[in-house]
């Protein structure tokens, strides 16, 4: 990241811009065999070149591949499934071959397709293609077609994600030259103006959320155990569908995505030809977008995750359609893939949606239309419109509710987690789900976001005027509390992060995870309360309770009394109980479902904090130099209830072969760096994640302590 520049032994063989993009050069005409050979990168990552942390340095991973001089060409196999039926899927994939011999060549091929297992192994063979042959031309390219036929094909679900994987094999005169691999899937995609997204024929609610591509206190460098922590804790809230907001993923994210069951809105810019900041893409655009979005396209789209190509978030260039530039874009992805819909993230409070730009894409993004606070509601207007008959839309970008992990009362900074706050363009979770459940043709949303991210701390960062709605709040109170906000955010310096995600930095889920949860798994019984109950300053004084939970009713309990019972109205999606009286004790809470008890729930006031409990996520690690254990590091009372307000300082210690990567708590305003080993807890919570040294063995030992606190130990075994 980025404006990457390649030499070889002092010969520059290549660059490339965006640091989003994969790329290959070739090393062979400067390479010197037999010796010593020095490859040099240079990169840099523009000041003003990101509206979030982009990262620096090289963060994604660099490959050596070696291969005859005739091979399959880089990202040489696109497999499409133009028939699948239960008796029969058909293949068809469209081979490209280099030769880089200054001689022609007889070549001969077919592919193997094989089941793929979840660890990327092929296991048993189910169809092979027929051997075809060519002549490969000196220094040449040549393109040709297999087709072969699988029998009773398992289709890719997001609950079955079966896989298969196509085996090309190249040879001359029975020599085989190069074996190539790709992973693929049978499944169908369909998004309809009236019942939104369809697949393999069923309708699948978009649940989705939009991601930037760091992994937290890891920085922006490419780990496959980290994102694939990011998944689960996504996965276990209902999440279906990840926006890749706003730049292409890196590969291993498909990989992911395709194996784990998510659907994925892959995304090539955040702006066009007129950037958002002056050293952004808008820089690059002329030269090199088509490059950019051919290698997108080109390195994607043989995954089943995949189900849209999205071109751009809220450019500038949409609200000019006579300018047809979304036209541009979408014509260039269909050359090189008319199998998947193209699409991008439109503004909505400007409505720039509806003035033509959306009819030159094949699906239509909307962002932010659900209306705030009672605002208009854009979907129906959308869906009504003349010339719209055919056209599907689905909500690219939601919400943007923001929030602290464990924050209520919060000053210092902070956001409240009653999740009653958003920017002036969103709206909170509620208003969006209302308006999808009113207008259920479009086909779901991706909200802002799922995790919290490096960069773009709203509200508390320069761009101080951004205007907050303060939901349950008076017009004069809101007007104080704004006052006050704009105030401070100009004295101060920012935070390190957002606040948007419904998962904070370190991966810790904040209340707003259940209230997706309640809504996207409606049969996993669940209830969470919230606020926390440790308020000793707030003795007899009004302290709100709301209810997330997957039933449809609740009776709430404070100390063995009544609160009384309460149901879910039409459209309303939390249960509140506001005029509750703060005393220490128990809240207790009991969900019903049809008139039957679903789930319970308690939380307590808990005795002070007197000792640390760890808990890890795995027991071993792998000595790879890639594997990672995340470990949580809970302050608690001395029965071991987790004590919600505690903010004291810990330090981390470890012995054997491994390392503390980083740190973190979660807290957007605490601004020591990722690597200390010690870091005040957050309402509660610390993580420290793990690594191992190379050739580790034995056992890894982490000890962590605070002054007048029961150590905590966590022991990770090196397995070989
Ligand atoms: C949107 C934008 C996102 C992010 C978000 C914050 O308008 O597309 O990238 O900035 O606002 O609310």
């Amino acid at each position: 990241m980025a404006n990457a520049e390649i030499w070889l032994n002092g010969h520059r063989i290549g660059e490339r811009p965006y640091g989003y993009s994969s790329f290959r050069v070739d090393l062979t005409p400067y390479i010197l065999f037999g010796k010593e050979n020095v490859i040099s990168v240079r990169l840099n990552t523009e000041k003003l070149g990101s509206r979030w942390y982009p990262g620096a340095g090289i963060y994604r991973h660099v490959r050596l591949v070696k291969t005859n001089a005739v091979h399959v060409a880089q990202w040489g196999a696109f497999i499409t499934t133009p028939e699948i039926t239960a008796d029969k899927g058909k293949v068809k994939i469209e081979l490209k071959v280099a030769n880089h011999l200054s001689k022609t060549v007889d070549i001969n091929y077919a592919a193997d397709i094989y089941e793929l297992g979840n660890n990327d192994q092929p296991a048993k063979k189910v169809a092979t293609s027929s051997m075809q042959s060519m002549k490969l031309q000196a220094n040449g390219l040549s393109t040709d077609t297999l087709r072969t036929v699988v029998l009773h094909p398992l289709l890719w679900s997001l609950e079955q994600t079966h896989r298969y994987l196509a085996r090309i094999r190249v040879y001359n005169e029975g020599q085989l030259l190069d074996e190539y691999d790709t992973p693929f899937g049978f499944r169908t995609i369909e998004f309809t103006h009236d019942n939104g997204f369809l697949l393999n024929g069923k309708r699948v609610q978009l649940q989705g959320t939009c991601n930037h591509h760091d992994l937290g206190a890891l920085g922006a460098a490419m780990n496959i155990h980290a994102l694939e922590r990011q998944l689960r804790i996504l996965k276990d809230m209902g999440c279906n569908a990840l926006r890749t907001s706003h730049n292409p993923p890196a590969p291993e994210l498909l990989t992911l995505a395709d194996k784990m069951g998510f659907l994925v809105m892959d995304e090539a810019f955040d702006c066009w030809a007129t950037g958002k900041n002056p050293d952004d893409y808008g820089t690059h655009y002329a030269e090199w977008h088509e490059r950019d979005l051919e290698m997108l396209v080109c390195r994607d789209r043989n995954h089943p995750s995949v189900i849209l190509w999205s071109t751009g978030n809220e450019v500038d260039e949409e609200y000019y359609p006579e300018k047809g530039l979304a036209k541009h874009l979408t014509d260039i992805i269909h050359k090189y893939d008319s199998t998947h819909p193209v699409t991008f993230g439109a503004s909505y409070p400007s409505k720039s949606g509806m003035n033509g730009t959306e009819l030159q894409v094949d699906v239509h993004g909307m962002n932010y239309a659900a209306g705030v606070y009672g605002g208009p509601n854009f979907y129906g207007e959308f869906l009504r419109k003349k010339g719209h008959e055919k056209l599907a839309a689905y909500a690219s970008e939601t919400s943007s509710t923001m929030s602290s992990r464990g924050e209520y009362f919060p000053g210092k900074f902070q956001v409240s987690s009653y999740d009653t706050w958003a920017p002036g363009w969103g709206s909170l979770a509620d208003d969006e789900f209302a308006a999808l459940d009113r207008y259920p043709a479009i086909a779901g949303e991706f909200v802002w976001t799922g995790f919290d991210y490096l960069g773009e701390p709203t509200p508390f960062n320069s761009d101080a005027s951004v205007l907050l709605n303060f939901a349950g709040l008076s017009k004069e109170q809101q007007e104080k509390e704004k006052e006050a906000l704009l105030k401070t955010s100009q004295s101060r310096p920012p935070s390190r992060s957002s606040y948007f995600g419904m998962v904070d930095l370190a991966g810790f889920p904040k209340d707003r995870y259940y209230l997706y949860q309640a809504r996207w798994r409606p049969d996993f019984p669940m209830v969470h309360i919230l606020p926390h109950w440790n308020f000793p300053e707030r003795l007899g004084k009004v302290t709100p309770v709301f209810l997330y939970t997957s039933g449809d009713e609740a009776e709430l309990f404070l100390n063995g009394k009544s609160l009384g019972r309460k149901k879910k109205k039409p459209f309303e999606y939390r249960l509140k109980w506001n005029d509750v009286k703060y005393e220490p004790g128990e809240l207790k809470a009991v969900a019903y479902k049809q008139g039957k008890e679903w789930a319970s729930s308690t939380v307590k006031t808990t005795g002070p904090a007197a000792k640390l409990q760890l808990t890890a996520d795995k027991s071993e690690i792998q000595p790879d130099g890639t594997d990672l254990v995340f470990v949580t590091i809970a302050v608690t009372d001395k029965d071991g209830n987790q004590v919600p307000t505690a903010n004291q300082e810990i330090s981390c210690r470890i012995t054997g072969d491994g390392e503390i990567a980083a740190t973190d708590n979660g807290d957007a305003t605490c601004l020591i760096p990722f690597s200390s080993t010690v870091r005040p807890a957050f309402n509660g919570l610390m993580l420290a994640i793990i690594r191992t040294k190379a050739h580790a063995r034995g056992k890894i030992k982490l000890m962590v302590e605070s002054p007048g606190l029961e150590k905590g130990v966590n022991i990770i075994h090196v397995v070989r």
